[in-house]
């Protein structure tokens, strides 16, 4: 079987059964109900968001504009608008009058421009969002709220003009606060969700999901009173693999493998801590060692190995960012599973209240999770072993 690092769809898209029913049919739907999904790093967000995609396009014919927002780069706005334009007009390309390419508009010469978007019998109001998306990108038009509105508001209006109800989908939603725009690249920051909370609650044909890998964040989004989305999406949680997706997992990727002893089966989801991501590491190690049964010292090896050839390219961008501090912190937790803040303290010389303060912003982070008063656990225990072999933090 063909494990793979990007996110798995149809066939090797295992489990999450009750979260991908719930999203293809409530979208399909119509009740006005967006989503906001989150979930730590590599838990299998986008895997999920594309699997939703291809369910609701392929089976309920339901237009889908998903936009990645990591996955714009440079991350400007204009190249966000861009990438945004041309996955709404995607979604909707067998609906519209004519046949046409986002890209075709970007090239038309300014003059033309207007008498092409006419020849296409848009409706007025999407061929006004293309116009002003458009010169904004071309930098002809530098007002970036109108940019924006004109954006967001395109698959609305493609829908009132199809008559089609549609779904946007916005995966890492909470970076485009980081979007910049101008020449001295400036960010328009929190006033972006805003501007999209604003003109998501005149929608009337488009549903909104978005994701984002922080649970504090996504929760500042939706779940308080306060919050831009509050009682616009419904928050879930995307958890790691349970005990039997685990197994349909192993029984999908490795379907030959046996264990020496169900607790080595165990030792596997364990070291695992059911993130699919993990899995798909460990066990396309298992394939290249020609494994066909596993024992406790054979998977060690495995995890060796992983780590060894992976550990790097994998989890170093998690401490990338993080403070001295915190890197000591979590080395001390590596090291140590039930060790106390104050051991902490003295083993790594540091003072109480820094290794406190560096415990919240790390448990903000999701990198560890407290299990009560001064216990802290890593929810990605392959994690917690590259930070046990590695060094030269
Ligand atoms: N349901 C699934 N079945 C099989 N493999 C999966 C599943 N979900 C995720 N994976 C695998 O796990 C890895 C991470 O998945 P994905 O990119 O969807 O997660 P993510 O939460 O979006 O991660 P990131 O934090 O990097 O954005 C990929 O290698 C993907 O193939
Ligand atoms: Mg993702």
């Amino acid at each position: 079987m063909a494990f793979t690092l990007t996110p798995a769809l149809a066939d090797d898209f295992v489990g999450r059964k009750e979260i991908t029913s719930e999203l293809v049919n409530q979208l399909s739907s119509r009740n006005k109900i967006g989503y906001s999904l989150s979930g730590v790093r590599r838990i299998g967000k986008t895997s999920i968001l594309k699997e939703v995609e291809r369910r609701l396009t392929e089976n309920r014919k339901v237009p889908v504009a998903y936009v990645s927002v990591w996955r714009v780069s440079p991350n400007t706005i204009d190249e966000f608008v861009r990438v945004a334009n041309r996955a709404a007009l995607n979604a909707f390309r067998n609906r519209l009058p004519a046949k046409f390419k986002f890209e075709e508009l970007l090239v038309t010469g300014k003059a033309a421009l207007t008498r092409f978007l006419n020849s296409l019998k848009l409706s007025a109001k999407v061929t006004d969002d293309l116009e002003v998306s458009i010169s904004y990108v071309r930098r002809e038009a530098s007002d970036v709220d109108d940019a924006l509105t004109g954006c967001f508001s395109l698959i609305e209006h493609l829908g009132e003009m199809t008559r089609t109800n549609s779904v946007l989908i916005v995966d890492e939603f909470p970076s485009l606060v980081d979007l910049t725009y101008g020449a001295k690249n400036q960010k328009i920051g929190d006033s972006m969700i805003k501007l999209i909370r604003t003109l998501y609650e005149g929608f009337k044909r488009t549903k909104l999901v978005i994701s984002g890998s922080y649970r504090q964040t996504m929760r500042n989004l939706v779940a308080k009173q306060s919050a831009p989305f509050y009682k616009q999406l419904l928050l879930r949680e995307i958890e790691p693999f349970s005990e039997s997706e685990y197994k349909e997992f192993l029984q999908h990727y490795l379907p030959g493998l046996k264990f020496t002893r169900d607790a080595v089966r165990e030792q596997l989801y364990r070291i695992s801590s059911g993130i699919p991501y993990n899995l798909q590491l460990l066990g396309s190690e298992i394939q290249l060692q020609g494994l066909n049964d596993l024992s406790s010292e054979k998977l060690s090896g495995v995890v060796d190995g992983v780590l060894r050839k992976e550990g790097e390219l994998s989890f170093k961008e998690f401490v990338d960012d993080l403070t001295p501090s915190e890197v000591k912190v979590l080395r001390a937790l590596a090291r140590s599973s039930d060790i106390k803040p104050s051991g902490i303290a003295a083993q790594q010389f540091m003072d109480k209240d820094t290794v406190g303060y560096s415990l919240s912003l790390l448990v903000n982070k999701g990198i560890i999770v407290r299990r009560g008063r001064g216990a802290y656990v890593f929810p990605d225990n392959l994690f917690g072993e590259w930070l046990k072999s590695s060094d030269d933090l």
